[in-house]
């Protein structure tokens, strides 16, 4: 195949290039895969209603996220298992993402230990969360803030572990399995489920919304809740001390038949009405994704399986080439578009169905 000129390109290779196994873990939602397929086809409907004879000479896709610059809109997503995808894992990734001058946030779940990655970052980190125990969570919190990470990412949308059926056909649980350093000490069980609802479930399946003034008691670093898709739970978020949301399904592989967050987005957005910063991810694949879910209210984007492709396909140089990818169809379909700025990019440039 020629050399990759978008994010689909990279996902050919990156199957091409991995065991069916690790792609389908990589690749795959929960049960009928219906909200995974929904995140991207909910994207073909809107449509964009450009402005034309503006002066688009010079775009400027710089922005910032909680008064953090970046160079573009785009964030890492946390995903879990970057050394299944190459063997440089997150260390590919945070140079990556520092090249590219934007952020990256690192997975509980991730290969390399936390206070490794910082000390390879040359831009700005937020850890992701996921909380097994109150005490081991205060303890990853607290290293986080040490290390220099600069939110914390909560994850609410696991109570517990959903059914990923790929993953079950291809009995994952005795395929090789990842080591998570910073994750249940060390030995992960997250990829051994066995389908049912009985499992031991190593989530807190019984946390609830006071675990955010909680952890906003063990920590000066802004959290960031991640998984919201209704109204609802944003006022429940801000209420109880979210700094930000992240508009999520878990990117089709929780909840199956929850609605395609580019769907969500306006509700949350119009719930939060500009109490804080609103993010969303799931089926970012395009330049012209990143418009429409700004011109619906999100102030950035988070994308998870392009990373991933990237990373599979080249490693750290792989991450950044699909980077700079999505970088400059932004930028291209910004001035086609009839924007200078992000700041031009108005409600009015979409059409919803
Ligand atoms: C994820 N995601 C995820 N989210 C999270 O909060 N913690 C995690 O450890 C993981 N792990 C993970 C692994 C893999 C393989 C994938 C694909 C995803 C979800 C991720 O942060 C994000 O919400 C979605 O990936 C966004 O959708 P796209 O961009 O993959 O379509």
């Amino acid at each position: 195949m020629n050399p990759p000129i978008n994010i689909f390109d990279y996902e050919v290779l990156a199957q091409a290039s991995m065991q069916p196994v690790i792609w389908d873990f990589f690749y795959g939602g929960s049960d009928d895969e219906v909200t995974l397929r929904a995140n991207r086809s909910a994207f073909e409907r809107i449509l964009l209603r450009p402005r034309v004879l503006m002066d688009v000479n010079t775009c400027d896709i710089s922005t910032s996220v909680l008064g953090i610059p970046v160079s573009m809109p785009v964030l890492l997503a946390p995903s879990a298992a970057h050394g299944l995808a190459h063997p440089d894992g997150e260390f590919a990734t945070v140079r990556a993402a520092g090249a590219a001058n934007t952020l990256m946030t690192l997975s509980t779940e991730s290969t390399r230990s936390l206070e490794e990655v910082a000390a390879l970052a040359q831009g700005p980190l937020w850890y992701q969360l996921y909380i097994y125990t109150l005490e081991e969570a205060q303890g990853m919190v607290q290293r986080a803030e040490q290390a220099g990470y600069t939110a914390i990412v909560l994850t609410v949308d696991l109570p517990r572990y959903s059914r990923r059926e790929r993953d079950l056909r291809n009995d994952m649980n005795s395929y090789q399995q990842a080591h998570y350093p910073d994750a249940f000490s060390g030995n992960a069980p997250h990829l051994s489920v066995d389908g049912s609802d009985n499992q031991n479930t190593y989530i807190g399946d019984t946390i609830t919304w006071d675990i955010l003034p909680w952890l906003c008691s063990i920590t000066s670093l802004p959290i960031v809740v991640k998984g919201i898709l209704t109204a609802e739970d944003a006022e429940l978020a801000i209420n109880y001390g979210a700094s930000a949301i992240i508009v999520s399904n878990h990117g089709g592989r929780q909840l199956d038949g929850v609605m395609p967050t580019i769907e969500a987005l306006p509700e949350v957005v119009a719930s939060v009405d500009g109490r804080c910063e609103v993010y969303m991810d799931g089926g970012i694949r395009r330049g012209i994704d990143i418009i429409k879910a700004l011109a619906l209210g999100a102030r950035a984007v988070l994308i998870g399986r392009p990373v991933l492709w990237g990373l599979a396909v080249n490693g750290q140089e792989g991450v950044q080439h699909m980077l700079e990818l999505l970088r400059s169809e932004l930028t291209l379909s910004l001035r086609l578009a009839g924007c200078a700025s992000l700041a031009d990019i108005q409600r009015s440039l979409v059409q919803l169905p």
